[in-house]
């Protein structure tokens, strides 16, 4: 098959850690065609959505290791309708551009995309999660999202938390997560001010949630696939941070699912199948879930380091996108068999 990755550009590439490098590393191991393009390079040509790609010249052998493959590929850059391709693997960080989805609405009937685009529409920013539970389901912790400041100090004050998360809604990596005392309230109007309020008078929703205790032991990264969890791995926070992500200074463990948090993947992984999002990374504390990745969901290449006997997380991956378009494609072939039975009638 002919893949098209949308995703950052080739040289922000991690060599070392890189999930999406470790999934083309697969789809060419396996032979398949593959090319690279940003949000940025999509393009109509003659009414014709394309890409400006970067196409991956095949390998006559594909090196094992993540570091050799990235340093061998040999790259040629090419202009490429996308309807000629049988996936596309979204993988660019957020936020999500809504007109990057418009070019590829025009395309969503000939390729399977990998999430759907209803879903990466819906589930772009962290009000998904924020709306998953209701106030008995005790999927996620107690959430508020506004932008009303009175509203929010209020929540502060009469949460039963004496810590409390503030998080932009659009965020990614630990970004502008932080933490906030009830003891330690003199600076709240000036965050929620810096939170809300943009320098030109645009202003933005801000996520008030009940710290979940232990957090600082960690939280857990499980990825799924098609609803069902297919590797995980536990982020301690560095010493100086309350943040458990990668980026953000965490380091990587070992973790084996427990009953509640399988219990959790079972309760949340039909919708999101239902939401057409078949790869996704959720991160959890304390089985509670604190954040749906749908864009460019993260840890396949440390799970692979941290489980022995090795695990590939990504030929999961590949084995499924693999089937998704073989339906596609015997779809594709049924209705023109049928369509001639009818025509030759
Ligand atoms: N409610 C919470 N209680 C405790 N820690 C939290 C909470 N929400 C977020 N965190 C910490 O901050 C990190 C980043 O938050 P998250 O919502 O996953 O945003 P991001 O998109 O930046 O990863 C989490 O991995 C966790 O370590
Ligand atoms: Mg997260």
């Amino acid at each position: 098959m002919n893949v098209c990755f949308i995703m950052y550009p080739w040289d922000q590439i991690d060599p070392e850690n890189d999930s999406t490098l470790a999934l083309i590393k697969e789809c060419a191991k396996r032979g398949h065609g593959l090319a690279m393009c940003t949000p940025a390079n999509l393009t109509i040509r003659n009414s014709v959505t394309n890409a400006f790609c970067t196409v991956l010249n095949r390998m006559e052998k594909v090196p094992s290791s993540l570091r050799a493959f990235y340093k061998k590929a040999d790259l040629r850059e090419e202009m490429l309708p996308l309807a000629g391709f049988d996936a596309i693997f979204f993988r660019a960080n957020p936020p999500l551009d809504p007109i990057m989805l418009n070019f590829l609405d025009s395309v969503k009937d000939d390729v399977f995309i990998i999430n759907s685009l209803e879903g990466m529409r819906e589930a772009n920013n962290k009000l998904y999660t924020a709306a998953f539970g209701d106030a008995h389901s005790n999927i996620i912790p107690a959430t508020h999202v506004s932008k009303n400041k009175r509203y929010l100090i209020r929540q502060i004050k009469e949460s039963k938390a004496d810590k409390m998360i503030l998080k932009p809604l659009n965020g990614y990596g630990g970004s502008g997560v932080i933490l906030i005392e009830k003891s330690a309230m003199s600076n709240i109007n000036s965050l929620l001010d810096f939170y809300i309020t943009n320098s030109d008078g645009s202003s933005n929703y801000v996520i008030l949630q009940d710290y979940i205790e232990g957090a600082d032991q960690g939280d857990i990264r499980i990825l799924l696939l098609n609803g069902e969890p297919i590797g995980a791995m536990k982020r301690v926070p560095g010493s100086d941070d309350h943040r458990s992500n990668v980026s953000a200074g965490g380091s990587v463990q070992k973790h084996n699912l427990t009953k509640t948090e399988k219990a959790l993947c079972k309760q949340i992984g039909p919708k999101l199948v239902n939401d057409g999002l078949y790869f996704v990374g959720i991160d959890v504390i304390g089985g509670k879930l604190v954040e749906v990745n749908v864009m460019s969901p993260g840890g396949i290449t440390y799970m692979n380091k941290v489980y022995k006997p090795k695990v590939k997380i990504e030929e999961k991956v590949i084995d499924f996108l693999e089937s998704k378009v073989l339906d596609k494609l015997q779809a594709f072939d049924r209705r023109a068999r049928l369509r001639k039975t009818v025509e030759d009638a």
